[in-house]
């Protein structure tokens, strides 16, 4: 029970890498609001953990709206009365050429990923503050780190979210608030088969290429996300945790 009596809001819970967190959250004993911006998916999600977990609660949510964010921390103080950990981990993908994307697709995902994480920061930091504890987790990507073709747009979004980590994290510092951002490679989610099919490359060649010789799983992530989470980990903050089956070692 490495997060008993933490409450937690996890965004994008209803799938991938989002609801492995949400389950391992439960496990590990604390309180958890996720949030989605897919009711259907966001209720089929409730339903499961529900079966095994009391302390859970949905709320459909759009990360880049301020008034959803208000909404979703209020819900969190009411029922479980503190907010110890953010992961913002609702996120967009998108590959193109730079010369072919539209200025509504840029702003399409600049929204989620970057504006999305912005306000989750911005909603949770006064209750932190006053509780003079917290743990903020932004899911970047290996593509905050490393560029390659066609990234520009995602590339730039998680970029921003890995240097809006450090920043927060030295002006929050005082106030024992940590904020990290995690960098994974390609995790077998909905995002990553899109983000293979993007290069054309099959998922056994890519994990080929990889020297554990695997693509990551959600639960690789979950695990990771736990540890920042937790009373383990803290003398961390304003660090970047590359969890990539050591691809980007060489
Ligand atoms: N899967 C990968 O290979 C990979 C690699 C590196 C980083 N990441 C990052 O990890 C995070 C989770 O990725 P995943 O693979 O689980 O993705 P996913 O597509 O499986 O799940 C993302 C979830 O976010 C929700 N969402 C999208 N827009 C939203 C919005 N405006 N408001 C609220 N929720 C919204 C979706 O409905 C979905 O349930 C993302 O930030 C992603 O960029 C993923």
């Amino acid at each position: 029970m490495r997060l008993q009596e933490k409450t937690a809001i996890i965004t994008g819970g209803a799938n991938g890498i989002g609801k492995e967190t949400v389950q391992k959250f439960l496990e590990q004993g604390a309180n958890v609001v996720f949030t989605d911006i897919s009711e259907a998916n966001g209720q089929k999600t409730l339903a499961e953990m529900k079966d095994k977990f009391e302390n859970v609660l949905f709320i459909k949510h759009d990360v880049q709206q301020e008034a959803d964010w208000q909404n979703v921390v209020e819900q969190a103080v009411e029922k479980f009365g503190r907010v110890d950990v953010l992961f913002n981990n609702a996120g967009l993908y998108s590959t193109n050429a730079v010369v072919d994307y539209s200025v509504e697709e840029w702003n399409r995902v600049m929204g989620v990923n970057v504006t999305g994480v912005f306000l989750g920061m911005k909603h949770v930091v006064p209750f932190m503050r006053e509780q003079k504890n917290g743990s903020i987790i932004n899911a970047s990507s290996l593509a905050g780190i490393k560029a390659s073709a066609n990234h520009t747009l995602y590339g730039a979004s998680k970029g921003a979210v890995r240097m809006m980590s450090k920043d927060l994290a030295i002006e929050v510092a005082g106030d024992s608030i940590r904020v990290n951002s995690i960098h994974p490679g390609i995790i077998q989610t909905t995002m990553g088969d899109a983000v293979a099919a993007g290069i054309n490359v099959e998922t056994e060649q890519i994990a080929n290429g990889i020297p554990l010789k695997r693509l990551g799983t959600p639960e690789d992530i979950a695990n990771l996300v736990v540890f920042l989470a937790s009373d383990e980990s803290t003398f961390i903050t304003g660090t970047e945790m590359v969890i990539d089956g050591g691809s980007s070692a060489r």
